[in-house]
């Protein structure tokens, strides 16, 4: 099936020739842009963009992309819309999609993001859900590739919090056939119809899949170690939780226990010295800042590929 026309909301519904193909596109679209070389593929296109949550990286990295695609953007927040006046997903989702060719959203509830994508009649992109965060993950798979050269048969172990970013990492990563290890303590499990589909996946693309409770075991034999935030947007910081938390740190030691060229991923906004270190968000593993410049290059090929 073409991508053309497609909503971009949760990793679950691709392939991975799809997949594949967003990544291709987003290396060649990077290339590009460091030549210089136009690409303005979606010339006199608009997308609106709906923050329901702050957000740095994926408010830019949109905006600078469909402008870098000869289009334009149109950021939009429940208080400066009607939305925030008690208009509905459904009524707002119709009537952008008689200006807009996309609309690109963050939201709280994952059915929030449902919702517009069934009133949208064109496609709509979840850019953060508290359930998902593809986009995050397709820039992820992007920078890992750039620096280990493929994908399939790495291992990828995310230590932390178990949340909207390692659950897509759990469906992205296994489609592309790496091994998948969740670092977490056993009362932060991963959400269990997440972990259903991924196990799903990984029966599907012969991947390994696993929950480990012990931050040393789940980095053991890495190629990659991923980390997030505690405390995810919309959640309240609990010092009970964080206390569980605390020793799946990504610090030097635990970097340590991995493969020795292993890299240091985390999606930012990181919070320094609690779920990363500054030794290890600022040394020789982390590709951080190179997935942050990521965002704009693989999200440029969903809208091209979409639109
Ligand atoms: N990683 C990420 O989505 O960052 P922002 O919250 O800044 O968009
Ligand atoms: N898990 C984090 C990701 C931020 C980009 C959150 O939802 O706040």
């Amino acid at each position: 099936m073409s991508l053309k026309g497609r909503s971009f909301i949760d990793l679950y519904d691709f392939k991975r020739f799809e997949l594949r193909r967003i990544l291709d596109t987003a290396h060649d679209l990077k290339r590009k842009q460091r030549r210089g070389e136009p690409h303005e593929l979606l010339k006199g296109k608009s997308l609106a963009m709906i923050f329901m949550k702050s957000s740095t990286r994926t408010r830019v990295s949109f905006e600078v992309g469909m402008t870098q695609l000869g289009g334009h953007a149109l950021y939009l927040s429940p208080s400066g819309t009607q939305l925030g006046r008690g208009e509905t997903i459904g009524d707002t989702a119709q009537v952008l999609s008689r200006y807009c060719s996309a609309i690109m959203a963050r939201v709280y509830a994952h059915d929030e993001i449902m919702g517009l994508a069934q009133h949208a009649t064109v496609p709509v992109i979840n850019g953060l859900s508290d359930l998902l965060h593809p986009c995050q993950i397709m820039a992820d798979m992007l920078t890992i590739e750039e620096h280990k050269g493929g994908l399939a048969g790495l291992k990828i172990a995310y230590v932390g919090d178990a949340n909207n970013v390692s659950n897509s990492i759990m469906q992205g990563c296994t489609i592309m056939g790496m091994d998948v290890t969740i670092g977490s303590p056993k009362k932060h499990d991963p959400d269990k119809a997440i972990m259903k589909r991924a196990t799903e996946l990984s029966d599907r693309y012969d991947t390994h899949l696993e929950v480990a409770h012990d931050p040393f075991e789940a980095v053991k034999n890495a190629d990659v170690i991923y980390t997030d935030t505690f405390f995810s947007m919309g959640q309240e910081r609990d010092k009970e939780k964080e206390k569980d938390l605390m020793p799946f740190q990504v610090n030097q030691e635990l970097v340590d226990a991995a493969k020795k060229h292993v890299i240091a991923m985390h999606c930012l906004p990181a919070h320094r010295n609690e779920e990363i270190t500054d030794e290890v968000m600022d040394g020789p593993h982390s590709v951080v800042f190179d997935q942050a410049e990521n965002r704009l290059h693989a999200q440029k090929a969903i809208l091209a590929l979409i639109v």
